[in-house]
């Protein structure tokens, strides 16, 4: 049957690379927004979508008037973290899109998180645009604001033209086992050129996962979703992963952030009965309060055994389980979501930073978390701590926390946890 534009859904491009290559500033200079100078320390902690409805596109690609037939009624794009401990993020990225952009900052060349990247998106398969990003940072560029890249070139000194193609060169020389071909476009995220190329290319490619917990006024408690595959109803079942054992709940609303806008931003929502893939969504259902982020959410069929999508929705906390030391014997870990969770205990297993856990939670910390974790007073006085990320305290744990001598240190910046952490055992030391 003839594909129309109602029955193809939006493919979901994920944006990988090394730290501080511009993934979310490409983005920000895509939506006309500046959400990354209002992240903690410039850095990208977890999965962040946006939808970019076609009209945008096709707006932004008109100067180029290449054939921008638009067959999808969008994209939704999805960005990951750069730094080292967040590899789970960028793997759950590249596992969940149709195609990817990896960016590459033209001064530096590849770097250990854009091989990486290329590795995840060669293990499974997935096709990607090479982002050659900070053209504007050549000796001498011309700003030519949001124009195409050839067009911008033209524009350049035979100066700049010489060190763009001695870059480029370099490039292919480090990455010389690739032999695959794939797309390489010069863009700069500060003034533009080159991002209609970019848009294009993504326009001429053309089928579920939780995001965040997170308390909308006037909806109770929401989740955010990426729909990657099918239809989602207001009234459906659907299962997803909790703290004390699988959630079993009813779709109560339906909502999305306005276009061009990150789930992760605040605003209203619009809402719909049914909704299809592939979109940034938030769900309101009774229960989601104890939700784990970062794990898969399950519909329910009429002819699905409830049972066994109970048991499939925990599969997500097993590694996280696992990573709880057998001694009994460690630091108490909270993070907001499973994501930043899962990194944050990559982060305190590596060899240079080697901490112990003994427990986990996830969401703000309550008294209930520093009961768990003066259990170490006894034992190893030093471990009476917890190492929260991106987490608020409540403050009568804080209360409980201060009488009982458990130390929380708390931070928006996981490298950070390990310095505090240190100085403190230093300090027991002395
Ligand atoms: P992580 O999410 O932390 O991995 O970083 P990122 O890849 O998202 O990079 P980000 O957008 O945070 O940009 C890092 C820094 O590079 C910021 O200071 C940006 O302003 C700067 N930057 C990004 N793109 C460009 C560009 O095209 N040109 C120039 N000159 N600077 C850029
Ligand atoms: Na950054
Ligand atoms: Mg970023």
């Amino acid at each position: 049957p003839q594909e129309t534009e109602e029955n193809l859904r939006s493919p979901i491009c994920c944006i990988m690379g090394h730290v501080d290559t511009g993934k979310t500033k490409l983005l920000d200079c895509i939506r006309g927004t500046n959400v990354q100078e209002g992240e903690a320390g410039g850095i990208t902690q977890r999965i962040g979508a946006t939808y970019f409805p076609a009209d945008n596109i096709r707006e932004r690609t008109k100067e180029l008037k290449a054939d921008a037939k638009l067959k999808v009624p969008g994209l939704l794009v999805v960005d990951t973290p750069g730094h080292e401990s967040f590899t789970n993020l960028r793997s759950r990225g590249s596992g969940l899109c149709d195609i990817a952009i990896l960016v590459v900052d033209i001064m530096h060349g590849l770097e250990p998180q854009t091989i990486e990247s290329l590795n995840l998106l060669k293990m499974r398969n997935t096709e990607f645009i090479v982002a050659l990003n900070k053209v504007d940072r050549l000796y001498g560029w011309k700003v030519c604001r949001n124009s195409p890249i050839q067009k911008a070139m033209k524009q350049q000194s035979k100066d700049v033209k010489n060190e763009f193609s001695m870059r480029l060169t370099q490039l292919y020389y480090n990455n010389r086992e690739m032999g695959e071909t794939f797309s390489i476009v010069p863009t700069s995220a500060i003034s533009g050129e080159g991002i209609p190329d970019l848009l294009l290319l993504l326009v001429h490619w053309t089928q579920n996962n939780v995001l965040e917990v997170k308390v909308v006024e006037g909806h109770g408690t929401t989740i955010d979703v990426v729909l990657v595959n099918g239809v989602l109803h207001e009234g459906d079942q659907i299962v997803v992963c909790g703290m004390q054992g699988p959630i079993v709940t009813t779709i109560r609303a339906l909502l999305t952030q306005h276009p061009m806008k990150e789930l992760r931003v605040k605003g209203t929502y619009l809402h719909h009965k049914q909704i299809k893939a592939a979109q940034g969504i938030k769900i309101a259902a009774q229960g989601l309060e104890h939700a784990i982020a970062g794990t898969g959410l399950y519909v329910v069929g009429a002819d699905d055994e409830l049972e066994d999508i109970k048991e499939a929705s925990m599969e997500d906390m097993k590694s996280v389980l696992s990573r709880i030391d057998k001694s009994g014997e460690g630091v108490y870990v909270q993070a907001s979501t499973l994501g930043p969770l899962e990194a944050l205990l990559e982060f305190l297993k590596s060899p240079a930073v080697n901490i112990a856990v003994s427990g986990i939670g996830i969401g703000p910390v309550h008294k209930k978390d520093v009961m768990k974790a003066s259990v170490m007073l006894e034992k190893k006085k030093e471990y009476a701590t917890i190492l929260a990320f991106d987490v608020k305290v409540n403050p009568e744990a804080r209360e409980l926390a201060d009488d009982m001598g458990v130390k929380i240190f708390i931070t928006d910046v996981i490298y950070h946890l390990f310095d505090q952490f240190k100085a403190h055992i230093d300090n027991l030391k002395e």
